[in-house]
C-alpha cells in the first residue's frame, strides 16, 4: 500500500503501457519497476457485462490507488476530489488511469462488450472503502 497522499485530480494521471505492435496485433505490458507501473500489484479484479445505462463504482478509497485499463470497449471514469472533478474517457488498452487514494471515482456510459481491469496496491478492504458522498467531502475536510 502507498503513503497516503493529498488525493487531488491533479495526480490523476494517463500511464503509457509499453506496447509491442506488428503485423499480429499488440502486445501491453506491465511489469514490476516499470515507469508504467507506480506500485506494486496486490489485487486485479475485473468489471464486464455492464447493461446499457448503468454505472459503477460511486465510491472513494482511504488508503488505496488503483489503475483502470479498458481491455476491450469503452467507458466513462468521472473523478472528484471534493473541489475539482474531470472526466476521462477510457478506450485504449495501452492506457491505464491511475487514481490515487481520497479520490471520488464513477464509471459510466460502459459501451456494449466492455471489460474494465482494476488493478490495486492494496488488498479488498471494505473498510476502505467510503461509499457516502456526504462522508466523503467530511474526509476530505479533516485532511
Ligand atoms: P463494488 O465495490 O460495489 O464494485 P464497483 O466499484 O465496480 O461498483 O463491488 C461489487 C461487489 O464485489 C461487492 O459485493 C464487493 C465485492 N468485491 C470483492 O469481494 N472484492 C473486490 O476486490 C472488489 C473490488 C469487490
Amino acid at each position: 500500500m502507498n503513503e497516503a497522499t493529498e488525493g487531488t485530480i491533479h495526480e490523476v494521471k494517463t500511464l503509457e503501457i509499453p506496447r509491442a505492435h506488428d503485423a499480429r496485433g499488440s502486445l501491453c505490458v506491465l511489469e514490476q519497476g516499470a515507469a508504467a507501473l507506480p506500485f506494486e500489484i496486490r489485487r486485479v479484479f475485473y468489471i464486464y457485462g455492464v447493461p446499457e445505462g448503468c454505472g459503477r463504482g460511486e465510491h472513494a478509497h482511504k488508503h488505496s490507488s488503483r489503475i483502470l485499463i479498458a481491455l476491450g470497449g469503452s467507458a466513462k471514469v468521472r473523478v472528484k476530489d471534493g473541489e475539482r472533478e474531470a472526466t476521462y474517457q477510457l478506450c485504449d488498452p495501452a492506457h491505464g488511469l491511475f487514481i490515487p487514494p481520497a479520490i471520488w471515482v464513477s464509471m459510466e456510459d460502459f459501451a456494449p462488450g466492455t471489460t474494465l481491469l482494476v488493478l490495486s496496491d492494496d488488498t479488498y478492504d471494505e473498510q476502505e472503502y467510503i461509499r457516502d458522498y456526504t462522508e466523503f467531502l467530511n474526509h476530505k475536510q479533516k485532511g
